[in-house]
This record gives structure tokens, C-alpha cells and sequence, in this order.
């Protein structure tokens, strides 16, 4: 009996450019693991915040990145991040974290101290039984797994995306975001050679889904 490939899913993009909700309804459909790597750069700020280590500051951000411990807790199909572990709350929303999150993502040793980390998810998203893992960032194609079965880079024009937003009831500097995400020097926003580019000014989600899905469709059938 031909057994299911195993297939990772990268979608990166800028801010509320379709990725949250596109990966959530692909991991459902296809019964993959979802990985919202935003949200774990928005942790690891909320508790940089907390700890009062400003991202100027290398030493203070490398003696506090020694002093913490990653792991996993799965809730539904999506993975969490523990930090020392704790999962962080509805604090990585805040405009807070909003504002900083950018700044210390653009710091190398707190990338690379997510790299192994994501990529171990890979082997949480097998040893749980799921047929895959979707994952989505802004490197995910690029550095993260370049390697990836499916690459989607999701883009739209900023007014729109700061439309979704505000209808979201949310605060988000999205333009100034993006513009440190798209400059930084280790693993800027951007879409790799060989990804697969989305437009979603003007589509639906609906639509993004469908199109992501009747690829992915080729290689794993729907669960
Ligand atoms: O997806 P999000 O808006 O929640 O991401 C928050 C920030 O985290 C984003 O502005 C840049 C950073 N980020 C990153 O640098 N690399 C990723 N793979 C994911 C997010």
C-alpha cells in the first residue's frame, strides 16, 4: 500500500496579506500541522519587553536569550511555543509588541535562536501524525525550508491591507513593519526564486485558498 507523502507548506508574506487565514483553512483541509512563526517573534518581544531588554542592547538580549528554553504544546492543530514553559497570551497583540516586534526580529542571534526550533517542527508535525506542516513567516521559503514542497509568497497593496486591520479592530503600523521586515539585512521579507506569487488585493480568501489547495491537491489528497 502506497503510503501519504509527508509535505511542508511555506507561506510567507507582509503584514495581513492573507497568510493567518489561508494556512489555518490549508492545515484543516489537509490535516497539517499550522505554524504561525509571527507569533513566535512576537513572544520572544512580549518577553524581551518584560525582562526590560531593549533591542539595542546585544548583551542583555544574549544573556536573556540563554536563559530561556523553547518547546511545543500543541493546541488544536496548531503548534504553540513555550518559553520556559509558558505560552504567552493575547500580550503578543498588543500595540506594544506591535511596535517592537520588528526591531528585534531584525536581530540575528534572536533569529538563529529560532531557527533550529522551527525547523524541529517538522519532526513534532510527523512523530504527532500529521500528513505535513504548514508554516507561515516572512523566511519560511527563503531560509526556514527552502527545500518546501509548496512555496506561496501572499502579497497586497498596503491600503487594503490596512483595511483588513482596522476591520479586525486592530492597531498595526503595517507600512513601517513591512519596511523593516523587506530591509533588514538577515532574512528579509521577500519572495525566493521558484516561489509561487498570490496577489490578494482583489481576490477573496476564498479564492487564495482554492488556488494554494488545487496545488497542494496534486500531491496529497484532502484528508
Ligand atoms: O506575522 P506577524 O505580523 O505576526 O509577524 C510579526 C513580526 O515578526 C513581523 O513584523 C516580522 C517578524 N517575523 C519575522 O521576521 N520572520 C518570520 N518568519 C515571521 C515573523
Amino acid at each position: 500500500m502506497a503510503t501519504s507523502p509527508f509535505i511542508i507548506v511555506a507561506i510567507d508574506g507582509g503584514a495581513a496579506s492573507g497568510k493567518s487565514s489561508s494556512s489555518r483553512t490549508l492545515s484543516d483541509r489537509f490535516d497539517l500541522l499550522h505554524v504561525d512563526t509571527g507569533s513566535f517573534y512576537r513572544a520572544l518581544t512580549a518577553e524581551m519587553l518584560r525582562r526590560g531588554v531593549r533591542p539595542d542592547d546585544l548583551a542583555a538580549l544574549q544573556s536573556a536569550l540563554a536563559d530561556i528554553k523553547l518547546s511545543t504544546r500543541l493546541r488544536g492543530r496548531s503548534a504553540e511555543m513555550e518559553i520556559n514553559g509558558r505560552v504567552a497570551g493575547d500580550e503578543i497583540r498588543s500595540r506594544e509588541v506591535n511596535d517592537a516586534v520588528s526591531p528585534f526580529a531584525a536581530i540575528p542571534e534572536l533569529r538563529s535562536a529560532l531557527l533550529a526550533y522551527q525547523r524541529g517542527l517538522a519532526g513534532v508535525a510527523r512523530e504527532k501524525g500529521f500528513r505535513g506542516l504548514v508554516m507561515e513567516g516572512r523566511d519560511i521559503g527563503s531560509v526556514i525550508f527552502p527545500q518546501a514542497d509548496f512555496r506561496f509568497f501572499l502579497h497586497a497593496d498596503a491600503g487594503e491591507r490596512e483595511r483588513r486591520r482596522a476591520g479586525q479592530g486592530l492597531h498595526d503600523q503595517i507600512r513601517e513593519r513591512d519596511r523593516i521586515d523587506s530591509s533588514r539585512k538577515t532574512s528579509p521579507l521577500t519572495c525566493s526564486d521558484g516561489a509561487t506569487s498570490i496577489n490578494t488585493t482583489h481576490v477573496t480568501l476564498d479564492q487564495v485558498v482554492e488556488q494554494m489547495a488545487a496545488a497542494i491537491a496534486t500531491r496529497l489528497p484532502p484528508a
